[in-house]
C-alpha cells in the first residue's frame, strides 16, 4: 500500500513538502475539534476558555507553511489580506481556506480544509495557473485529496493498520461516466429563473439531491457518484457565496483533472482573473454533460 509520503515523490521537492506539511497537522487539528466546538470567547464542555476553531486552524497550518521555506505568500480566509513570508524565503503562493463548513462544527457535520497551490511572479492570478490542488475532509474517515497535472486526482486515508502516514486509497479519480448526485446551495426561493430550469432538467434526469453544508463533503461526494455540485448566483446576491480564489478554485482544479467541469454560469471558472483575494463567484462543478447543460441555461 503506497503512502503519501512516497507518492509525493514523483512531485517537485518544494510542492511535496506543502502537501505533507498541512497532511502531517491532520491528528494535531482532529484532536483539537471536540475542545473548540462552540463559539469563540466562551467555554467549552471541558471548561476551557476556546479561540474559534478556524482561528486555530489557520495559525496552525500558516506556521507549518510558512516553516516549509518555500512559500513565499499565504491567501487565506481568516487573514483578510494576502500574508508575505517574513524571510522572504519561497516561491509558492498557498491559498488556503483552513475550515470549510465551519458552521457546520457545532452540528457535528462535515467540514474540511482546502488548499491551491500557484507559482507565478503575482499573487493573484487566474486558477488555471495552479499547479496542485487538495484538500482534507475530517469525516469519519479523514481523507486527503491531492491534484496535479502529473499525477491526476488521488485519495489518501488517514491512520491504515495504525501509521501514522496517510496511505493511498483511490488512484486517478475520475467522475463516473453519469451522474448522480446533486448538491444545490442557496434558498430555492432565491434561485434564478435559469437556474431552476437547470435543476428541473437534472431532476427529470433521475439525480438526486444530497447537500450538507460543507463545500468539501459536497464536493467529495460529486467526486465518487457524478453529478453536480452548485452555489448558484442568487436573486439580489448575484455573485453567490463561495469565494473564487480559496474556495471555488481549488476544487475546480480537481473536478478538471477528474474528468469534469466548472462553470461561473458563464464559463469556467479557472479563466477568471481575480481583482480581490476575498471575491466571490457563483460556482458549478461536475460531470461535463450537465455543466453544459447548465451554461446553455443560462445562455
Ligand atoms: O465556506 C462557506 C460554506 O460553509 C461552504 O463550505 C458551503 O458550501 C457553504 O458555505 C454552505 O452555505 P449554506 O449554509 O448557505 O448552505
Ligand atoms: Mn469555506
Amino acid at each position: 500500500m503506497e503512502s503519501l509520503n512516497e507518492h509525493v515523490q514523483e512531485l517537485d521537492a518544494e510542492l511535496a513538502k506543502i502537501i505533507t506539511a498541512v497532511a502531517s497537522l491532520t491528528d494535531r487539528i482532529h484532536s483539537e475539534l471536540p475542545h473548540r466546538r462552540g463559539m469563540a470567547g466562551t467555554k467549552n464542555v471541558f471548561g476551557e476558555d476556546q479561540k474559534a476553531l478556524d482561528v486555530w486552524t489557520n495559525d496552525v497550518i500558516v506556521e507549518a507553511l510558512m516553516k516549509t521555506a518555500v512559500v513565499k505568500t499565504i491567501i487565506s480566509e481568516e487573514l483578510g489580506q494576502p500574508l508575505e513570508n517574513p524571510d522572504g524565503n519561497g516561491t509558492y503562493t498557498v491559498t488556503l481556506d483552513p475550515l470549510d463548513g465551519s458552521s457546520n462544527i457545532e452540528s457535528n457535520n462535515l467540514f474540511g480544509t482546502i488548499v491551491g497551490v500557484h507559482k507565478e511572479k503575482e499573487t493573484l492570478t487566474t486558477g488555471k495557473n495552479q499547479v496542485c490542488a487538495f484538500y482534507n475532509l475530517y469525516g469519519p474517515i479523514t481523507t486527503l485529496v491531492y491534484a496535479t497535472k502529473k499525477t491526476g486526482v488521488n485519495e489518501f486515508v488517514k491512520h491504515r493498520k495504525g501509521s501514522t502516514d496517510y496511505f493511498l486509497g483511490r488512484e486517478n479519480m475520475k467522475l463516473p461516466d453519469k451522474g448522480k448526485l446533486m448538491g444545490l446551495g442557496g434558498a430555492p426561493k432565491d434561485w434564478a429563473p435559469q437556474y431552476k430550469k437547470f435543476v428541473d432538467f437534472a431532476m427529470a434526469q433521475g439525480l438526486k439531491v444530497r447537500y450538507g453544508g460543507a463545500f468539501v463533503g459536497d464536493f467529495n461526494q460529486i467526486l465518487y457518484y457524478g453529478g453536480i455540485f452548485s452555489y448558484p448566483s442568487l436573486v439580489g446576491k448575484p455573485q453567490g457565496k463561495l469565494r473564487l480564489v480559496i474556495e471555488a478554485n481549488p476544487m475546480s482544479y480537481i473536478v478538471e483533472k477528474a474528468g469534469g467541469a466548472c462553470s461561473n454560469e458563464k464559463g469556467s471558472v479557472l479563466e477568471v482573473k481575480p481583482t480581490d483575494p476575498n471575491q466571490r463567484t457563483p460556482i458549478h462543478l461536475g460531470n461535463k454533460d450537465l455543466i453544459k447543460k447548465l451554461e446553455e441555461c443560462f445562455r
